[in-house]
């Protein structure tokens, strides 16, 4: 740039043109900001650049030129301010509210019915003094089978109903190899309940899934007995499912003797008998008995000296009593109409 007075003059009078006419140009805010940035800012090209110029000129023509810098200043500054007003004044109002639009849905997330009721065994079961134990569901043969009294030639071991694994073991078909999991890892006394998925090469009908939940449950001690086990369960029985009647009927496990099943009135018909019950009044609930002694033995315990009772329910089972669910598929389903219903 051109240091000559003249010079200097005309472009501070042409910075001053050119921006005026940009101001008056200016459709919103923004353009009102850029032009505000680009001459009063620090960037090249704005009044800055004329500012080191005034020291530079001859003292005689320093003042006369200061002053016209300054009103050009003052003018764009005052010019910006304006139309920065006149613009926000005039920017479009929000659209009005429409009250008559149907208001947004509210998603609320449900917890799935067996996750619910999973949550309120293991609560019960704590309450009587039970900690959760877990376990592996790739699991050693020894552990799913041989540990619990299976004999080898024992049908459930069968590829038909056990899922083996590849490079060797199996997905558990069970939740009980977590009892002589927690009985190898430390002394009596002990209670324990073991949520956890197993899988069996099923067929998938309407009371039967390749893969579902189970809860195993065991209580070892000195001096542990059928009545111990008895009361325990009965009890659990009515809390989970409200004043109820149970039964026992002698079963057979190979890991128990005796072995028995417990059975609760039928929700559905209270007893009656109906589709769901097989009209029978009753429905299984959970299978249980005296840890058989060849048990504890594998365990590493001394089964003169310590006696135990086990118990595996389905949860799933009991999901479809407790809320009335016709049908076991059901709760693989992901239906959503389905699983808001358990929104709470
Ligand atoms: N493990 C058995 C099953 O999957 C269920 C079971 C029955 C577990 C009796 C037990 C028991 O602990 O005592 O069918």
């Amino acid at each position: 740039m051109s240091t000559s007075l003249d010079d200097l003059r005309t472009g501070l009078e042409e910075l001053r043109r050119a921006n005026l006419e940009a101001l008056a140009k200016a459709r919103s805010v923004d353009e009102v900001e850029q032009t505000r940035i680009a001459t009063l800012g620090r960037a090249r090209g704005g009044l800055n650049d004329y500012k080191a110029h005034i020291t530079a000129l001859p003292p005689a023509d320093r003042p006369a030129f200061g002053a016209l810098f300054n009103t050009v200043k003052q003018e764009l500054e005052q010019a910006i301010a304006s139309r920065h007003a006149e613009l926000s004044a005039s920017a479009p109002a929000p659209a009005a509210v429409d009250l008559s639009m149907p208001a947004r849905r509210q998603w609320r997330g449900a917890r799935h019915p067996v996750t619910i009721v999973l949550a309120e065994i293991e609560a019960i079961f704590r309450d009587l003094g039970f900690t959760v134990a877990t376990g592996p569901e790739a699991e050693h043969e020894w552990y799913n089978f041989g540990a619990l009294n299976f004999p080898p030639d024992h049908p459930a071991m069968d590829m038909h109903d056990t899922l083996y694994l590849e490079r060797g073991g199996l997905l558990r078909t069970h939740t009980s190899p977590v009892q002589i999991r927690t009985l190898q890892s430390y002394p009596p006394p002990i209670r324990i309940i073991a949520p956890g998925n197993v899988f069996r090469r099923d067929f998938f009908d309407a009371s039967h899934a390749p893969m579902f939940a189970q809860i195993e449950g065991m209580a070892v001690d000195e001096g542990v007995s059928f009545v111990d086990l008895k009361a325990t369960l009965a009890n659990f029985a009515n809390r989970f499912f409200g004043e109820t009647k149970t039964r026992f009927r002698p079963s057979f496990f190979p890991f128990t003797e005796p072995s028995a099943e417990m059975d609760v009135a039928c929700r559905i018909c209270n007893g009656t008998g109906c589709a769901t019950c097989k009209q029978t009044g009753w429905v299984e609930i959970l299978g249980c008995g005296m840890m058989h002694p060849s048990v504890l033995e594998a365990a590493g315990l001394d089964a003169q000296r310590y006696t135990g009772w086990a118990f595996g329910m389905g949860p799933g089972r009991m999901a479809l009593q407790r809320f009335g669910i016709p049908d076991i598929r059901i709760e693989y389903d992901s239906d959503i109409s389905f699983l808001e219903q358990f929104a709470q």
